[in-house]
């Protein structure tokens, strides 16, 4: 079952000092691209570090699904035996993608380019989450799309067998979208071709030359091209997933917030274009350093170390904000103990994400007694210069990352923040809880 009935309220009282050394769950970017090349790929694909967040599992199920065998042999530790490109099969019933975006529109490209009937579902998230960004390039292959009024889940998608290649500008910068489309012309014959506006994370990219594609990335102002030659041979490839940053941010945040913390998160994936969080930590001021950077299955690894220390306000351009897309709910939870009036600029994406992240993320801060404001697309924090008051109940919306940064918050303020529901924290961080209260947090009930 992909929608775990909610655990309901959790509560974060203030913390003592945290500290320790933890290795978080694996990158969900990387996981759940790992599934699916694997399932497009000839031979069996080996993933060691597979994050097994609800998310993933509902990627590792519609793979399943469609016909790859998709087995864990141990926790982290899983084998694909893929179909081959254009070798999926169609799928006796509806797939289920929870709460995952990422899940639900990187399938959409695959989907698009293989002869048969299927139909994408999701929770009641996920099904207000636009999809057209996706859809409406990818009609262009010659595969058919039929959604729900703004091109909403659930959608049916008869897909083509004979593929034209894209050539699209995305509108938007996102990873998403230029991977859907990438997918897509995996089965297309002949050269698709994206450009980005802005360079977004390049996991796919990486992934697809990994497993033995064409791709070929040139600058373009501030973005990207991206040109691969469809149909190749996709040969299985053995993945080590890294630990996600966009996870590694809450307990990093914490030690720095709360007095007299140093904490060490191992083995962090520290890809350029998923680094911008700890660019704008550094300019705050955080004690954050690097131990043993390495390159582990093709990506930047490093242990990340934060101690806590006063931080000041910071303005953030809106270039940044692909490489940190998911991290301003952590950052405003990190201004608001900051000395001083960030602004965090161009955030229009975050209210297509999981909830309206940006008007949730101004209530989180209300909710724990810090003034915060949205103007246009931007978010202005009014930093304490210390321990925020708390006390509050943070709505979380369907939204993990809301709910560990209310939990953050609450650890570092003076009267505690309880969030309304932690379940969906399952989606992307299993063992939150656990590994923060190793830490020396006391998350429980209220
Ligand atoms: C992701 C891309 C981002 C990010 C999401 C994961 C990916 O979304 O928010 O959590 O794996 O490609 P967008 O591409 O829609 O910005």
């Amino acid at each position: 079952m992909l929608h775990p009935p909610p655990p309901g309220p959790l509560h974060a009282p203030p913390a003592g000092p945290l500290s320790g050394r933890i290795a978080v769950p694996g990158d969900k970017s990387i996981s759940h691209r790992a599934l699916m090349f694997g399932a497009l790929a000839v031979g069996e694909t080996r993933i060691t570090g597979l994050l097994e967040g609800e998310d993933v599992l509902a990627t590792a199920a519609a793979m399943r699904a469609l016909g790859a065998e998709v087995i864990q042999d141990a926790p982290g530790t899983w084998r694909v035996a893929g179909r081959g490109i254009g070798g999926l099969t169609e799928p006796a019933d509806v797939l289920d993608m929870g709460n995952s975006g990422t899940a639900a529109r990187l399938l959409c490209g695959i989907l698009a380019t293989h002869p048969f009937f299927s139909v994408l579902t999701g929770d009641s998230s996920l099904r207000r989450r636009p999809m057209r960004r996706v859809t409406d390039p990818l009609a262009a292959t010659g595969a058919v799309f039929a959604a729900r009024a703004g091109g909403r889940l659930p959608l049916a998608v008869t897909g083509t067998g004979a593929a034209l290649p894209l050539e699209y500008r995305v509108p938007v910068p996102s990873a998403q979208v230029k991977s859907a489309l990438l997918l897509a012309g995996l089965n297309a014959r002949g050269i698709t071709r994206i450009e980005e506006p802005e360079a977004t994370r390049d996991h796919t990219e990486n992934m697809l030359r990994h497993f033995g594609a064409e791709v070929s990335v040139e600058p373009a102002g501030a973005g990207r091209v991206i040109a691969l030659a469809g149909q190749p041979e996709l040969r299985a490839a053995d993945i080590v997933v890294p630990g996600d940053p966009s996870s590694a941010a809450f307990p990093l945040v914490a030690a720095l917030l709360v007095a007299g913390s140093s904490v060490t998160v191992t083995g962090v994936g520290l890809n350029p274009l998923r680094t911008g969080l700890l660019d704008c930590l550094r300019e705050m001021g955080a004690e954050l350093t690097i131990g043993t950077p390495r390159v582990a299955g093709g990506e930047s690894v490093g242990d990340l170390t934060a101690r806590a220390g006063a931080l000041r306000a910071i303005d953030v351009p809106p270039g940044r904000a692909p490489s940190m897309i998911d991290e301003y709910p952590i950052l405003a939870v990190a201004c608001a103990a900051a000395t001083g009036v960030s602004r965090l600029r161009g955030l229009k994406e975050l209210r297509v994400k999981e909830s309206d992240r940006l008007a949730g993320t101004a209530a989180l801060l209300a909710a724990g007694g810090v003034r915060a404001e949205v103007e246009g697309d931007d978010l202005i924090v009014h930093g304490l210069g210390g321990a925020p008051p708390g006390g509050g109940i943070v709505a979380t919306h369907m939204d993990h990352r809301l709910a560990m940064s209310g939990l953050v918050l609450g650890l570092a303020s003076r009267g505690g923040v309880t969030v309304d529901d932690a379940g969906f924290i399952d989606t992307s961080f299993p063992g939150f809880v656990a590994l923060m209260n190793q830490l020396g947090a006391a998350l429980a009930a209220p």
